[in-house]
């Protein structure tokens, strides 16, 4: 893990409200996983004073070495909202890579990716490494949820790596009108797959375990959790763990990324 100042190649909006920003971090990055995340100090001043969390969405390569990541981002508050003011040039301050990454289990064929709103972001360097790792893009397929068409985001990146992408929002004004785990519980009683791996809200989290366990399908989840250090130190990122009463994981170490099974997810 490290901490760097690094200076920003891009940061361009990809919908209404969310952003893609590249970083240029020169060390530290060349063994960063998909699931893995950063923590990034907006403003050098008080406001705001604490980090935010983001997901590598994508790393930047140059001569077959990670030199960046890109992040995707959904302006939702202050520290955002500052995030999407700043200029090719300038600089943040980075530390990561931090955090647990997703796991290919051996003999996994068919995937599946559940991926809610903003949750897609780590979702795109996971798809790209399956195929990297040998993973048949036919085999995999991706579900997008969204509430309007304006919430799907990555649907070409998916498709550049030649996924089926299966689009639905709440509001019906792309894909299907229906929750995302809808054609996920149709698709898995259709065809089941080896792993689901599922990024997005608690409520979508929750849809999707009880479809995997159903089925004794192997399931891993990123949480979208608040963190404000990203070192384990704050105890702001607590996840409950499935088998112990009491016992709590950080999100922060021992994830983001965890096996459905290890976490219970909140009532
Ligand atoms: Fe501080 Fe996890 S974010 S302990």
């Amino acid at each position: 893990m490290f901490q760097q100042n690094a200076q920003i190649l891009w940061n361009e909006k990809v919908g209404p409200s969310y952003y893609r920003i590249g970083l240029d971090c020169r060390y530290g990055y060349t063994h960063a996983k998909p699931g893995q995340f950063v923590m990034v100090r907006i403003s050098g001043g008080i406001d705001p004073l604490l980090r935010r969390p983001f997901s590598i969405h994508k790393p930047i390569v140059r001569n077959d070495r990670i030199v960046g990541v890109e992040l995707l981002y959904k302006v939702i508050g202050q520290g955002t909202r500052i995030l999407s003011g700043l200029q090719q040039g300038g600089h943040v301050d980075v530390l990561g890579p931090l955090g647990s990454a997703f796991l290919l289990p051996e003999n996994a064929h068919r995937i599946y990716i559940v991926a809610g709103g903003i949750g897609v972001a780590p979702l795109v360097f996971l798809a790209s490494h399956l195929v990297q790792s040998g993973i048949d893009p036919a085999d995999c397929v991706v579900f997008l949820g969204g509430r309007t068409r304006d919430d799907l985001l990555c649907i070409d990146d998916f498709n550049n790596l030649h996924l089926a992408v299966h689009p639905s929002t709440d509001d019906g004004s792309a894909g299907d009108q229906c929750l995302v785990t809808v054609p996920v519980e149709f698709a898995v009683a259709d065809d089941q797959p080896d792993m689901i791996y599922a990024c997005g809200p608690e409520e979508m989290l929750k849809c999707v375990v009880a479809i995997a366990r159903a089925r004794s399908i192997p399931c891993q989840l990123s949480i979208e959790t608040r963190m404000a250090c990203g070192m384990g130190a704050c105890l702001g990122c607590a996840v409950a763990a499935a088998d112990m009463p009491g016992r709590y994981y950080h999100a922060c170490l021992d994830g983001p990324v965890f096996d459905s099974q290890a976490i219970r997810l909140r009532e």
